[in-house]
C-alpha cells in the first residue's frame, strides 16, 4: 500500500510541550533535533505524585528560561524559525494552558504559524525523530503515567484506538507499585532498576486479560494484589532488598506480559507488521526487550523512540508540528487546552 511521503517545513520548528511536570522546548529542523530542553519539576517529589497546581505554578516559571535555552541552543533567534507547535491536548488543564498560551502568544507577535499538536501523536511520532524508515500501516503501544492506549495508523495523521485502559495508566501502575514498595517517585525507573536484581517468576501476580479478546488493559487489581503482598510481609521497611527486587521483577512482568501479548495480538489483527512502543513506559527495557524480540521472531519492524525522548520532551511536539504545519495546517488562536483524550480528534 502506498504511504504519504512525510514533508518538512522550509526551517526550524520550536515545539512547547507542558502538558503534565515537565517543562520542554526543543527546536527540529527538517526531521533532526537541534536543541531539546527538559526541565522536570522537583515540587513533586514530596507528594509522591504531580500535584497539578504546583504544575501550572512551576511551568509559568520555566516557560520562558526553557524556551530561551532551546533557541540558544539551536543557536537561533524568533526571526529564523518557520512555525511554532504547542502541546494543546490531552494533560493537566493549568499546565496545558502555560505552553499553548505562550506559544501562541509568541507566534501571533512574530508573525510565525501556529499548530497545536495533540501529545499521544507527538509521542507516536517521535520514532521518526532517530529513525526516518518507519511507515504505517503500523499498531502503536502508546503508555505513559497518563495514558495506555492500542493505536492504529492505516496512514500518518489519521489513528484508530483498538484498546484503553480501563482504570490505572501503565506508567500510573509503576509509579504508585513503587509507593508501595518504599522506591520513590516517579516509579517507573525506580522499579526498573530494582526489578534487574530480582526474579520476574517468584510471585504470580494477576493479569487482567479482560477476557481472551480484550484489548483494553486494567492494572488497579495487580496493583491490589501487590498492596496485599507488602502488607501480608510485614510492610515495605520489613522487606530485605532481595525480596523488594522479586516484587518489582514479577510486577513488572505481570504488566509487561499483558501490555506485549495485546500489542501483538492488535497488530496480528490488523494484519500489520510494524509496531511501535512509545511513551514514557516505552523507556522500561523489559517491555523494550520482549517486544524488540517478539517481533524480530514474527519477521516484523519494530520501533521505539531513544531514551531520551520517550518521556515527555519538546523534541517530539516540534516534529508533529512541522509535519503538520508542512501539510499546510494551522491552529486558530483560540484552539482550547483539552484535558481529555475523548474530547480529541486524535480516535477519529
Ligand atoms: O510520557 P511521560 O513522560 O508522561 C506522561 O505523558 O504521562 O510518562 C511518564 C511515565 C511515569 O509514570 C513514569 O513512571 C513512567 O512513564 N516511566 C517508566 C520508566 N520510565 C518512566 N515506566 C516503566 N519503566 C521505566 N523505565
Ligand atoms: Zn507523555
Amino acid at each position: 500500500m502506498p504511504t504519504e511521503k512525510l514533508l518538512f517545513p522550509p526551517g526550524p520548528v520550536l515545539g512547547i510541550e507542558t502538558s503534565c511536570d515537565d517543562t520542554a522546548a526543543a527546536v527540529v529542523d527538517g526531521g533532526r533535533v537541534l536543541a531539546s530542553v527538559v526541565s522536570s519539576q522537583a515540587e513533586h517529589l514530596p507528594f509522591d505524585g504531580v500535584v497539578p497546581e504546583l504544575a501550572s505554578r512551576a511551568h509559568v516559571r520555566l516557560i520562558g528560561p526553557v524556551v530561551r535555552e532551546a533557541l540558544a541552543g539551536a543557536g537561533l533567534g524568533w526571526e529564523d524559525l518557520a512555525g511554532v507547535a504547542a502541546t494543546h491536548a490531552p494533560g493537566l488543564i493549568g499546565s496545558l494552558l502555560v505552553g499553548l498560551t505562550y506559544a501562541k502568544a509568541a507566534a501571533a507577535a512574530r508573525g510565525l504559524p501556529f499548530v497545536g499538536v495533540n501529545h499521544l501523536e507527538a509521542h507516536l511520532l517521535s520514532v521518526l525523530l532517530t529513525r526516518d524508515d518507519v511507515r504505517p500501516p503500523l499498531v502503536g503501544l502508546l503508555a505513559s503515567g497518563g495514558h495506555t492506549e492500542i493505536v492504529e495508523a492505516r496512514e500518518w495523521f489519521r489513528y484508530r484506538i483498538l484498546g484503553s485502559t480501563r482504570d490505572d495508566a501503565a506508567g500510573e501502575a509503576f509509579d504508585k507499585t513503587a509507593i508501595l514498595l518504599g522506591l520513590g517517585f516517579p516509579g517507573g525507573p525506580a522499579i526498573d532498576r530494582a526489578a534487574r536484581d530480582g526474579d520476574p517468576a517468584a510471585i504470580p501476580f494477576p493479569r487482567a486479560w479482560l477476557g481472551p479478546d480484550s484489548l483494553d488493559f486494567s492494572f488497579s487489581g495487580l496493583k491490589t494484589a501487590v498492596r496485599n503482598f507488602v502488607a501480608a510481609e510485614g510492610g515495605p521497611e520489613a522487606m530485605p532488598p532481595a525480596r523488594t527486587a522479586d516484587v518489582a521483577a514479577s510486577f513488572q512482568e505481570a504488566v509487561v506480559e499483558v501490555l506485549a501479548t495485546k500489542t501483538l495480538l492488535a497488530a496480528e489483527r490488523a494484519g500489520v507488521s510494524t509496531v511501535v512502543l512509545a511513551g514514557g513506559v516505552a523507556a522500561n527495557r523489559a517491555l523494550r526487550s520482549r517486544l524488540e524480540a517478539a517481533c524480530a521472531d514474527r519477521g516484523w519492524s519494530f520501533a521505539v523512540p531513544e531514551l531520551r525522548y520517550c518521556g515527555d520532551n519538546g523534541a517530539m511536539v516540534a516534529l508533529a508540528g512541522a509535519l503538520r504545519l508542512a501539510r499546510g495546517e494551522r491552529s486558530n488562536w483560540d484552539l482550547p487546552a483539552v484535558p481529555t483524550l475523548l474530547q480529541t480528534s486524535f480516535g477519529s
